[in-house]
Order: C-alpha cells, then structure tokens, then sequence
C-alpha cells in the first residue's frame, strides 16, 4: 500500500513532537498502522524554526491553506491553536474529504459539534485524543475500553501547567507568578496562560470528554470555571497540614436530570491516588457501573507526551482509512446517542 500523506499544520511544541515520534519510530507505527504515514508537507506560521529540525526532508511554508487544498494530502493534522484560523482550516480539510487530526481542544470546545456534523456528512474521520489529557489514552480508554459500561461519573487532574503551580508552590515555597514561567519555558501553558489559570482549558477538555463519556453534545458554556489564580501559597500550605492537597479537578457527575459539569480547586485528602499526582501530571477517574472505579494516569503536557497521542491518532485513522471506507465510523469519538435522556 502506498504511504498515508500527512499534512502537518503547525510546528510548535506539539507539531515539532509529532515530526519527531513519527521520524524516530517510523518502522515500528507503519507496522502497527499496516501502511507507512508520511507527513508530506508542513506550514507554520515560523518556517526557518521548522526547516531547522526537518532540513530538506518535506517542503515547509507558511500558507496553512495550501495544505488543506493540496489533493496529494489524506490527513490533515492542525497543530496551531486557535479557534478562528484552525476552525477555517479543519471545516475547509474536512470539505476537501480529509481526514482530521487535532489537539486542539478550545477549538472542539467552541465548535466541536459543528466539526463533528460536517465529518460525518462527508464521511471523514476527526480525531483528537491529543485534546484531552495530553499522552494519556483517556478518550479511547472511555470510549473503547469502557463502552459496555454506563459511566457515572469522572473526576480528573486535566490541566498539567495549574498542576505544576500547585505542586511547586506546596513543595518550594514559589511565588505563584514565578512558577508560571517556568512552566511556560517548560512547553505547558497555553499561548494565553489565562486560560491555564482560570479554568478555561480544563473546562475545554471537560466538555469534551464528558461528550465522550455520557453520549452527549460538547457543551462548554454549561461548565461551571473557577480557576486557582486566587489560591495563595498559605492555602496550599494550610490543606497540607489539615491532610489535604489542593488539585483543580474537572468533574462530570451523572444526576437524576442531567449531566453536572464544574471545574474548580477541591480539597482532596492525601490518602486518595489522585492526590499524589504531581506536577504536569494529569490523571483522571472515571466509574463506569460495570467495572467500577479506574484511574489514568500519565503526562497531561509537553512536547512528546502529546504527540505521542497525536501518532496514535495518525495509526488509528489510517487503519480506519484503509480498512473499509463505506463502513467507516464517521468520527472516532462523538456519539451523540443519548441526547435527549441526558440535557446538561
Ligand atoms: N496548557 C495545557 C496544560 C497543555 O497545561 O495542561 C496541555 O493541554
């Protein structure tokens, strides 16, 4: 079979990530993918940073549309952020018939059902593990691994950058300012970090994972968002010594009339697993009536650890690709099966 033909729009931390799993284990992903997947051409607003890493190996631009027009291209992975530009650029990728990688989850937070109807009218694959919890498997956990179950609730560490916050101010004493460059330096925080310390991103992949769990539509303006910028250091100082760390949880509860969906700083005692996750650590809890209570755990941030569930993506769409494409599931996460039962 020929290679699959990767455009790759963006090359930020996640896209240079990207390029790099998928050059360094090239043999090993075709292998499991049944075909090789090349990324064939990439566009980032920064072109001379992006030929540094790939020299002559792919043609590099700045002209996102070209990629997303070029008919050579099956899969475009949007790499970019935003919700203006790369809602322009997926809708037009999905109309050309291409498939849809992106770890972009304010972008499905916002628009996430549009994206979602407009695939499944033109039969193509959006995918988008990369959006909720970084490296961790969490939506094809939820959605694969927990589908005979009926999930009650979830509970989950889902920002890294705020999880970082915490845990330095707890551990060394740093102002909360100082802390948040450095996970900036590190590759955690958002473009805008505000949405990092306000919420707002953990609240993004709540309404998308909450899709996944409970068959519902993404519904962002029903999550409740309070952040931890109000947090002082005496606050985490004073929950430890009462045995308690601070976490900013993203919850999505099952109630008799709906779904429930808050995100804010709880309390959590030390003796829970979810409390000792530090860090730019993430881990999420999900309870399903079947199998009972299971927890994910793993990198929520970061170059590698995302990309890594981006070329996972990348395996999962060529084989549905290539597979059967009368049959395909149209996207690989939303089912909207159950929509009238459970208004949020
Ligand atoms: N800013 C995000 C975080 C990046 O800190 O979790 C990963 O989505």
């Amino acid at each position: 079979l020929n290679p699959l033909k990767v455009g790759l729009l963006g090359f930020g931390v996640v896209g240079s990530g990207t390029w790099n799993v998928l050059t360094r284990n090239a043999e090993e992903i075709a292998r499991r993918a049944g075909r090789h997947i090349e990324i064939v051409r990439i566009a980032t607003r920064t072109p001379a940073k992006a030929i540094n890493v790939v020299g002559a190996a792919v043609p590099v631009d700045n002209d996102l549309m070209t990629v997303v027009n070029d008919p050579d291209i099956d899969i475009v992975v949007e790499l970019i952020g935003g919700t203006t530009l790369a809602k322009e650029l997926v809708l037009k990728a999905i109309e050309n018939g291409k498939h849809v990688v992106t770890a972009n989850k304010a972008l499905l937070a916002m628009h996430g059902n549009e994206i979602f109807a407009a695939a499944s009218n033109k039969k193509v694959i959006v995918a988008f593990e990369a959006a909720v919890a970084g490296g961790i498997p969490i939506i094809k956990s939820v959605r694969e691994g927990l589908t005979a179950n009926r999930i009650q609730w979830l509970a989950g560490i889902i920002n890294g950058t705020t999880n970082f916050i915490l845990t330095e101010m707890r551990e060394k004493g740093l102002p909360f300012a100082d802390v948040l460059k450095k996970a900036q330096e590190l590759g955690y925080a958002e473009a805008d970090p505000t949405f990092d310390i306000e919420g707002v991103d953990a609240a993004h992949k709540l309404a998308i994972l909450a899709s996944i769990a409970f068959g519902i539509p993404v519904q962002f303006d029903k999550v409740y968002v309070e952040g931890i910028s109000h947090l002082a250091q005496e606050d985490v100082v004073a929950a430890d010594r009462l045995g308690y760390r601070i976490k900013l949880l993203g919850l999505a509860i099952r109630r008799e009339k709906g779904i429930e969906l808050r995100v804010h700083p709880c309390l959590v005692p030390k003796n829970k697993l979810i409390a000792n996750v530090e860090g730019a650590m993430n881990a999420v809890v999900v309870k399903g009536d079947a199998i009972g209570e299971t927890l994910y755990y793993g990198a929520g941030a970061g170059s590698e650890p995302t990309a890594s569930a981006v070329v996972a993506d990348l395996v999962d769409v060529t084989r549905l690709h290539t597979a059967d494409p009368e049959n395909r599931v149209p996207h690989l996460a939303f089912q909207a099966d159950a929509l009238a039962d459970y208004p949020i």
